[in-house]
């Protein structure tokens, strides 16, 4: 149990640094309007550079607090690994996390697929797993629990947040 809660307090950036550039998000497309050699868009018209600086900046500081609540723990029994949360880990969680969304985008318009369309597993587990590599410089230590245990959490996360976004207005489809 530990290590769920743990997990889940450790990838907040994370999911964080996904989820705001949904509200916070708009303006220029970071590809400037430019296509691929296939003729297609690089990223598309969803992926602007107003909802990048946010989503990373969001990482950075969601990653503070998780910094200052995680302090105690720190200093605890239950910290057997010596484990310690960087305060400025959440940078690399937002880069990562944003890097793997827009990667996403790359191979979704290669695949002739709208902004905003669906790639089950990409759009879900793509922001994630990028998240997660770029974290692991700080996280190595941390048991395969915590890994095994966010790779299943993530997504379920996702989606609930979707739908969520999606009954708000935030966002115009529920994926
Ligand atoms: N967004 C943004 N800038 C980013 C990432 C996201 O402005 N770098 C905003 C866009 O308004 C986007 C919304 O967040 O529509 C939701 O993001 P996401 O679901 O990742 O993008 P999609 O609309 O699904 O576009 P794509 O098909 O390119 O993944
Ligand atoms: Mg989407």
């Amino acid at each position: 149990m530990l290590d769920l809660g743990l997990s889940l307090l450790f990838a907040i950036p994370i999911m964080v640094s996904n989820a705001v550039p949904a509200i916070l998000g708009g303006g220029y497309p970071i590809d400037a309007y430019r296509n691929f050699f296939d003729g297609k868009r690089i990223l598309g018209d969803h992926k602007t550079i107003q909802g990048l600086i946010s989503g990373i900046f969001a990482g950075f500081l969601s990653g503070v607090i998780v910094w200052i609540i995680s302090g105690d723990f720190m200093l605890s029994q239950y910290n057997s690994v010596g484990f310690h949360f960087p305060f400025w880990i959440g940078v690399l969680m937002g880069w990562g996390c944003n890097f793997g969304d827009l990667f996403g985008s790359f191979v979704k318009r290669r695949l002739n697929l709208e902004s905003g369309s669906s790639l089950p597993v990409f759009d879900q587990m793509g922001y994630i797993l990028f998240g997660l590599l770029w974290s692991w410089i700080a996280f190595r230590m941390l048991p395969w629990v915590f890994w095994l245990s966010l790779l299943v959490i993530a997504p379920l996360i996702h989606i609930t947040a979707n739908r969520l976004a999606y009954l708000l207005k935030i966002k115009d489809v529920p994926w």
